[in-house]
Parts: structure tokens; C-alpha cells; sequence
């Protein structure tokens, strides 16, 4: 297609199918089905069929304030021929410095420095070096174990994929993984908490492991506890009620820095700007991503403990050393600092935020009514996330949640499913009936699965 303006055909569409190998995709499957976008606008896309699709997973949960956003696409494209780029070494930019503060201003008390990636891993990655190195610095270059969380997903770097808990994501990896990585247990109970409605009252004892993995390595060996507040992408496993609380309890006990990965709910899919503030809990480390452009532009970070920060600049050498020998060509892009300011002032001022908390029960409710469904073994929400669990077909996991999926283009809502799990986390903009029309999409996605 020489002028991409023109509308492709579908068969223009296609070139170039048999060049890609797409992530996190089961390509053979794809090369025969492939399922192209051609354009979206609010809650909506549309794929080159014509078809318009709900977005229930607000992109990959980049997307809360929705596609076609007019701010954050004016303020790009006033950016691109303002300051297109700027080296991020030695070198910054006024946009990307205020970004920085009103990240911060948005954290919890204390969380006061921002050091920006380009994506959740890079974050994950980035955390978990400033924590054995801030280790290292205080004097305790012994505490070089991470502990991660089984059935957690913190992106695909070495560091976040070994303390990350999805067996997939281990299983060819595993002998070339960051060593001496232990697992706090998932709190994930079908028998215990099925149809939970926010925080299942069942599982703080879970955090107490951590006591136990203390007792078997000795404090002195780790270094930093990582877990998302709520695990997002391997479908919405919610916290037990105090759970989070314990285990910032034990690692304050101990020495050890507690990072929340909010890659998924920073940003306001908790109805607070992010999940710490929703629980309570205030970890060390904050990892963000996604929400924080509204996936238009790539971006990610962490937000550190001032005193975390002071530690490196407190590091005996002269003042032109590099502190932390770390970072990206495009950390703190000023293309995604532009497109940050705009979704904060969206999120914050614009009150899209508050959209979402007044939402949260709207979903509890569309998506609660789908018990007694066939083949519904499962359904939790917290915030504005949700998920069913399907019952599998025998012998072929995934396969159910893969004719959901199918059947879900067919009725108008584009579905995300790990396993034979459907997780929603639909934009914050969307409107109660756009909320209603999605669960009678996916009742009837879900009976159509069924009925095979
Ligand atoms: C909690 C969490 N951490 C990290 C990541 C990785 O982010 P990215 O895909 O931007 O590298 C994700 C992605 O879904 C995530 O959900």
C-alpha cells in the first residue's frame, strides 16, 4: 500500500504475515486467524473487517482514558516539533524534570525519586538493581537473594522473569535465570474464596511464609521482596484481607525493601492513584508503566524512598561519578513526557480517576451476574478489574477461554484471557451501559463456548 491513508483491503492487510513473529502469541494459531485493528476511538476499536469491538482490557491495561485521546494527542504532536529528543545521559529536559514531581506528588508520602524506563520490565529490572544496590551501599553486600511470588508476571527481563512465578515463563528459562531467587506461595483458592467480591477474608497466613524463607536463607541474605498488590496478568488474584500488610511487616522487621510492581494499577485502576494507596501500604519501591502515557507512547519507571536515592549519592567518590551505572537512550523520552503530562492531567484534574472509583461498582455487579453461567467456576473483581474462570475443556487448557475469546469478536468485545481465565479491566471512561453491554457480550461469548 503505497499512500497509508488509503483504507487496505484485507488482503492488503495481511502482507507482511508471513514476516512477523508476534509476542506472547501462539503464532501458528495467529498465522491462520490472524485478527488485525484498524483503528479505535474511545472505548472502541475497529479491525479491518469493519467490526467495532469493546476494548475489556483497556489495550493490555494501557489504555484507561481510552484511544483517540484529544489532549495527550495534541500535546504529542506539539512535542514532536518542540523537542523530539533529548539524551537522557548527563542531559535533561524541563518536561520530563516536571513529569518526575507529579509522579511523585501522585506516590505515596516518602516515595519521592523517579527514575524513568521505557516498559514494565525495564522497571522490574531497574527496581530490583537500585535494591541490591542500595543494599550493597549501606553495607549489607550480603542480601543479594530476591523474593518473588508464584503465579506473578513482573515482564520478561532476566531480573523479572526469575522473580516471576508463571511456570510457561520458566520453563525454558529457568537454567539461565538470576540465581538464588526464592517464592513466596500465590494466594490463589478456588475452594476458599471462589466468587469473592473485592479482598477474600481468607489467606494473611500466606504472608507468614515469608517468615519462613527468612528463617531458611537468614535476613541478612535478601535483598528485596517484590509482588504486584494484585496479580493482573495471570488473572486478577486478588490480596487477602491484611496480607499486604504482613508482609510489609516482616520485610520492615528484617531490612529487607518491599517493591510493588504496579505496572497494571498505578495509575488510578484502583480508583486511587495507585495500589498502595488503596491498601494502605506504603512499599519502598513503586515499578509503573503503561497507565502513566496511556500506552500511547512507551514509558515506565520506579519511584524510590528519598532516602534510598541519598544512599547512592552518598557513595564515596567525586561528585562527577556516575552513581548508578544504568539507564536507557530513551529514559524519560520527552515525547512520552508529553504524553505523561497530558494523561495525568486526564487522570487527575480531568477527573478521569474518579471516573474510575465510580465505576468499580458498576462492574462488581455486571460482572457477579454472570454466576450460575455455564462453565463459570470462578469470578473476583477489586477495583476496576475483574475476572471469570471457565471451566476447561479436559485434556486442552486454554482451549475454552480460546472460543470465548472467539466468540467475543463475534458479538462486539475484544477479550484478553490467560489459561482458561478472562480478565477485564475496562477503560475508566467508559460509560455503566458501555460496563452492561460488555457482560451481556461475554454471557453470550461465554454460552456459545459452552455449548460445544
Ligand atoms: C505487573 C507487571 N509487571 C511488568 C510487566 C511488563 O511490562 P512490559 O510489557 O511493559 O515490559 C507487566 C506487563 O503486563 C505487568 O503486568
Amino acid at each position: 500500500m503505497n499512500d497509508p491513508k488509503q483504507v487496505p483491503t484485507q488482503e492488503a492487510s495481511l502482507a507482511g504475515l508471513d514476516n512477523s513473529w508476534l509476542p506472547f502469541t501462539p503464532n501458528r494459531y495467529f498465522q491462520a486467524h490472524p485478527k488485525l485493528m484498524a483503528s479505535a476511538r474511545g472505548a472502541w476499536y475497529t479491525n479491518t473487517e469493519g467490526k467495532q469491538l469493546f476494548d475489556a482490557l483497556s489495550g493490555l491495561w494501557c489504555c484507561p482514558l481510552g484511544h483517540a485521546h484529544a489532549g495527550i494527542a495534541e500535546a504529542i504532536s506539539r512535542q514532536v516539533l518542540e523537542l523530539d529528543y533529548s539524551p537522557a545521559f548527563q542531559i535533561s529536559n524541563p518536561l520530563t524534570l516536571s513529569l518526575a514531581k507529579r509522579i511523585a506528588d501522585l506516590a505515596p508520602a516518602g516515595l519521592d525519586r523517579v527514575f524513568f524506563t521505557n516498559s514494565g520490565s525495564e522497571a522490574v529490572d531497574t527496581a530490583l538493581k537500585i535494591a541490591y544496590g542500595y543494599q550493597r551501599l549501606r553495607g549489607e553486600g550480603s542480601r543479594t537473594r530476591f523474593i518473588g511470588r508464584e503465579k506473578a508476571y513482573h515482564g520478561v527481563g532476566f531480573g523479572g522473569m526469575s522473580v516471576g512465578g508463571m511456570p510457561a515463563n520458566r520453563k525454558m528459562f529457568g537454567p539461565v535465570m538470576v540465581p538464588g531467587v526464592d517464592h513466596l506461595p500465590h494466594t490463589y483458592n478456588l475452594s476458599e474464596m471462589a466468587f469473592s467480591k473485592g479482598m477474600p477474608k481468607w489467606g494473611a497466613h500466606l504472608a507468614d511464609e515469608l517468615e519462613r524463607i527468612v528463617a531458611l536463607h537468614d535476613a541478612s541474605t535478601i535483598a528485596a521482596v517484590i509482588v504486584e498488590p494484585i496479580q493482573g496478568s495471570v488473572g486478577v488474584v486478588v490480596p487477602p484481607e491484611g496480607y499486604l500488610q504482613k508482609l510489609r511487616e516482616i520485610c520492615t522487621k528484617h531490612g529487607i525493601l518491599l517493591i510493588f510492581d504496579e505496572v497494571i494499577t498505578g495509575f488510578g485502576r484502583m480508583g486511587t492513584p495507585f495500589a498502595a494507596q488503596y491498601f494502605g501500604v506504603t512499599p519502598d519501591i513503586i515499578c509503573f508503566a503503561k497507565g502513566v502515557t496511556n500506552g500511547i507512547i512507551p514509558m515506565g519507571g520506579v519511584i524510590v524512598r528519598e532516602d534510598i536515592f541519598q544512599t547512592f549519592m552518598g557513595i564515596n567518590a567525586p561528585q562527577y561519578a556516575v552513581e548508578l551505572c544504568h539507564g536507557f537512550t530513551y529514559s524519560g523520552h520527552p515525547m512520552a513526557a508529553a504524553a505523561g503530562h497530558a494523561a495525568l492531567d486526564a487522570l487527575t484534574e480531568g477527573g478521569a480517576i474518579t471516573q474510575a472509583a465510580a465505576l468499580i461498582p458498576v462492574l462488581e455487579e455486571v460482572i457477579h451476574s454472570l454466576k450460575g453461567e455455564p462453565g463459570v467456576i470462578d469470578i473476583r473483581n477489586i477495583g476496576l478489574a475483574a475476572a471469570v474462570d471457565l471451566q476447561p475443556i479436559a485434556g486442552k487448557p486454554g482451549a475454552r477461554a480460546l472460543k470465548t475469546f472467539e466468540a467475543g469478536i463475534h458479538e462486539g468485545v475484544l477479550l484478553r484471557f490467560t489459561a482458561d481465565t478472562i480478565a477485564m479491566g475496562p477503560p475508566f471512561i467508559s460509560t455503566p451501559d458501555e460496563l452492561r453491554a460488555m457482560g451481556d457480550m461475554l454471557r453470550r461469548a461465554i454460552r456459545t463456548a459452552m455449548a460445544d
